[in-house]
């Protein structure tokens, strides 16, 4: 209404032009890609060249990184940039694309034919919504369409644990078709760059050793669904557990040996000792497998750390042994003693006329006897002293051995 004021013409005619270039900007709807009669369009059908032959949609996927492996729930979390292309023949080039790819409109996607692809060991999928959400359509000049997405994915991965910590895991990142079988639609991987994977990831427990491609098309009864994979191979790191478990309880296992070297009779000692270690190695135990999951199988750790309390164990049945051996010798001794004092007594009651009691020696064969026990003992100490470290270093060289080829 203001334009009719005259000396506001020339701002309403400026007004005028640049309403009428962002017309031709907004231009592009819908309706300009669609076929020419866009009734025959429909976006739940497959864009197949011919009844025959299903749909290809290649994928690329790059992994920006990888973290939060939990044994626990067995998951892990990823973050990936992933595009699917496929050639929608029934499609139109926008008018003038001169350039060899077009930016769309994000919200065609709704009204277009796309891939139903859905993560299949997802757990939870996080879409991202800033600063603007992380997606993207792209029109190729040979109507090719190329949908680009950025999603962080909790995934499952059936972990085993049999080797652990020795353990190397094959976590999988599965993308299967939700409604087509085979006969309509097939993914593939991109031809040229299929996967890449950031060389920075680091994880604070695990190497990923290895990445590769795979399919893992189903047969369901309703049909084959088209499903390709990627297989992450994640080996653990030794480190945290060579320091934290596997040092820590040989050096327990070597302080009780400790015992073998101290005096038989020093019972409090000997005991402290060997019923101390045998403490610190349970809690060395849990503490060992606190992250997993109560299994029901055997691990690596188990194998280990039963070997060490065994061998502590061991020693405390060595002391055992050894203080009943004393204990027989002392018992023996006592008993000696107190039957020459009675002979004494006696001696001396009977020789009162003599006034000298017969300087009275121990009986040789009781004294014999008591002094082979505590010999016998003493050389249950020596013998451990070199048996004990000897199998202890065998059971580690076999154990170290087996499970590091
Ligand atoms: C397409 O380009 C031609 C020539 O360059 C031009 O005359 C025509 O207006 C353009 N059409 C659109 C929709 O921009
Ligand atoms: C599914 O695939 C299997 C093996 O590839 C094949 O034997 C079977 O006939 C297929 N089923 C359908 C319904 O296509
Ligand atoms: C008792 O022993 C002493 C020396 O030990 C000796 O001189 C003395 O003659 C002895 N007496 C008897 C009765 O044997």
């Amino acid at each position: 209404m203001w334009c009719a004021l005259n000396q506001l013409a020339p701002i309403c005619l400026v007004l005028f032009f640049l309403q009428l270039q962002a017309s031709a900007l907004r231009s592009l709807n819908f309706n300009s890609i669609l076929p020419p009669t866009p009734e025959e369009y429909d976006n739940l059908q497959p864009p197949k060249e011919n009844e025959n032959t299903p749909t290809i949609v290649r994928f690329h996927v790059t992994v920006l990184s990888i973290d939060s492996i939990d044994e626990g729930s067995m998951t892990y979390v990823a973050d990936i940039f992933m595009s699917q292309s496929w050639k929608d023949d029934r499609l139109q080039l926008p008018e003038n694309m001169t350039s060899k790819y077009r930016l769309l409109p994000i919200s065609w996607l709704k009204k277009m034919w796309r891939p139903d692809s859905f993560f299949k060991n997802a757990k939870k999928v996080t879409f991202q919504e800033m600063t603007i959400p992380n997606h993207y359509i792209w029109l190729y000049s040979d109507k090719t369409i190329l949908y680009m997405v950025k999603l962080t994915l909790e995934l499952s991965c059936a972990m085993k644990f049999e080797a652990y910590p020795h353990d190397t895991q094959t976590c999988s990142l599965k993308m299967e078709s939700l409604s087509y079988t085979t006969d309509d639609l097939i993914f593939d991987w991109e031809s040229t760059v299929p996967l890449v994977v950031e060389p920075t990831i680091e994880l604070p427990q695990h190497i990923l050793v290895d990445t590769k491609l795979g399919d893992c098309t189903q047969e369901y009864s309703t049909g084959n669904f088209t499903c390709i994979e990627v297989q992450f191979t994640l080996e653990r790191r030794l480190g945290y557990y060579l320091f934290h478990t596997y040092i820590p309880t040989c050096l327990i296992v070597i302080m009780s040996w400790i015992s073998f070297w101290i005096k038989a009779d020093a019972v409090p000692a000997r005991v402290t000792l060997c019923v101390t270690s045998l403490l610190t190695l349970a809690t060395q135990h849990a503490q060992s497998q606190k992250s997993l999951p109560p299994v029901s199988y055997i691990k690596a750790i188990d194998i280990f750390m039963s070997t060490c309390t065994l061998f502590v164990f061991s020693s405390l049945m060595e002391y055992a042994i050894v203080n009943i051996l004393i204990g027989h010798a002392e018992e023996k001794e006592k008993l000696a003693n107190n039957f020459l004092n009675d002979i004494q007594i006696i001696q001396m009651k009977d020789d009162d006329a003599r006034a000298n009691g017969t300087r009275i020696v121990r009986s040789p064969s009781l004294r014999r006897r008591s002094e082979s026990s505590e010999r016998q003992a003493l050389k249950i100490d020596k013998f451990s002293r070199i048996v004990f470290p000897l199998l202890f270093v065998i059971l580690n060289v076999a154990y170290w051995c087996y499970y590091l080829t």
